[in-house]
C-alpha cells in the first residue's frame, strides 16, 4: 500500500501529481533541485485550491486537508516514501543520478516510477540497484484534470507492483491501463501522427498555427495541434517524436519538424517559457 508518496520534479507535470496526490489524500512530498521552483509550485497549487473552494468544488475542509498533506523537501534524503513519482527533466543520465540518491534514502520495499514521456524503462533500470521495483508511471498534461495514467511494465517489474500501482492509481482516482515497455506506449505513440502531419503542413507553408487550430478545434478535437504542443512543451513534444522516429528505424512517418525544433532551439517552449506557436502573458 502507498501511503507517502514523494514526487521528484515540480514542473509541470510533478506539480500536477503532487497537487492530484495531496487532494486524494495522500501524504506528498514535493522535491525539486530548485527549492525555490518547489515553493512556487506549492504556493500555486494552494491558490489552485483557493479558487475550486470559491467555486464550491471543495470544501474548506478539503482544502485543509489537502495544504496539510503537502509539503516541500529541499533533499532528496528527505524523499522518504512508499512510492517516488520522478517527473524531471526528459535526460536518462540525471533521472539515473536522482534513482541512485534516492535507493540509498529507501527501503528496499518502497517503489519507484518515472512519468518518462519518451525514454525505455528497461532503460532507465538498468542502473538500479533493485530494478524489480521499477515500472513507468505516464501521467497527461495537465495531471489533475487527466483521468489517464499508462502504468509501464519493464522486464523486470513484477505483477506485484504492477497490482500495488494500478491500486495506487485508483485510490487517486485516475484510470490505469497497462503497457509493456516499447516507444511512445500508447497514446504517444498512437497520437504521434496527429502532430506530425499537422507540423509538416507548416513546414511546406500550407498552413498557418492558428489556421491549422482552428480548423481541428470545430473539427472535434479539443485541442489544434499548435496549441496542444504549447500547453505540453515544445521541448517535451519534440523530443517524444525525435525518440520514436529513432525507435522505428527513423520512420518517415515520425519525421520531426523543422518548424518545432526552431522553437525549440530558440527557447520558444510554449506556455512554460512565455512564448512557443503563440505568446503568453506571464
Ligand atoms: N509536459 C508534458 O506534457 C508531459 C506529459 C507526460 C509526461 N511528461 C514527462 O514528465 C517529466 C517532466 O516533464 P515536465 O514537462 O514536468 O518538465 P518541466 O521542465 O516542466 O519540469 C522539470 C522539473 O525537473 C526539475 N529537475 C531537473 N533536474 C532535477 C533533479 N536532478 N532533481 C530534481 N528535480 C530536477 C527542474 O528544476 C524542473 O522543475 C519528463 O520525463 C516528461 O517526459 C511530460
Amino acid at each position: 500500500m502507498v501511503y507517502t508518496v514523494g514526487v521528484a520534479g515540480a514542473g509541470t507535470m510533478g506539480a500536477g501529481i503532487a497537487q492530484v496526490c495531496a487532494q486524494q489524500g495522500l501524504r506528498t512530498l514535493l522535491y525539486d533541485v530548485n527549492t525555490g521552483l518547489a515553493h512556487q509550485a506549492l504556493a500555486n497549487i494552494r491558490k489552485t485550491w483557493e479558487t475550486l473552494e470559491a467555486k464550491g468544488k471543495l470544501t474548506s475542509e478539503q482544502v485543509a486537508r489537502a495544504v496539510d498533506n503537502l509539503q516541500v523537501v529541499s533533499q532528496i534524503q528527505q524523499l522518504k516514501s512508499d512510492l517516488l513519482v520522478e517527473a524531471i527533466v526528459e535526460r536518462p543520465d540525471i533521472k539515473q543520478e536522482l534513482y541512485r540518491a534516492w535507493e540509498e534514502a529507501n527501503s528496499e520495499e518502497a517503489l519507484l516510477v518515472s512519468n518518462t514521456s519518451s525514454l525505455s524503462i528497461d532503460v532507465l533500470a538498468a542502473t538500479l540497484r533493485h530494478p524489480q521495483r521499477f515500472a513507468g508511471l505516464h501521467f497527461f498534461n495537465p495531471a489533475p484534470l487527466m483521468k489517464l495514467v499508462e502504468i509501464v511494465v519493464g522486464r523486470k517489474t513484477p505483477g506485484e507492483v504492477v497490482a500495488t500501482l494500478k491500486n495506487f492509481c485508483e485510490r487517486i482516482g485516475k484510470v490505469a491501463v497497462v503497457v509493456k515497455d516499447s516507444p511512445g506506449f500508447i497514446v504517444n505513440r498512437v497520437a504521434r501522427p496527429f502532430y506530425t502531419e499537422a507540423f509538416d503542413m507548416l513546414d511546406r507553408g500550407v498552413v498557418l498555427p492558428a489556421a491549422l487550430d482552428a480548423a481541428l478545434r470545430n473539427a472535434g478535437f479539443k485541442m489544434g495541434p499548435c496549441e496542444l504542443t504549447d500547453l505540453i512543451g515544445q521541448d517535451i513534444n519534440y523530443a517524444v517524436t525525435g525518440g520514436l522516429y529513432e525507435s522505428f528505424d527513423r520512420a518517415e512517418r515520425f519525421t520531426p519538424s523543422e518548424a518545432q525544433g526552431r522553437l525549440v532551439r530558440e527557447g520558444k517552449l510554449g506556455k512554460k517559457s512565455g512564448e512557443g506557436f503563440y505568446a503568453y502573458a506571464k
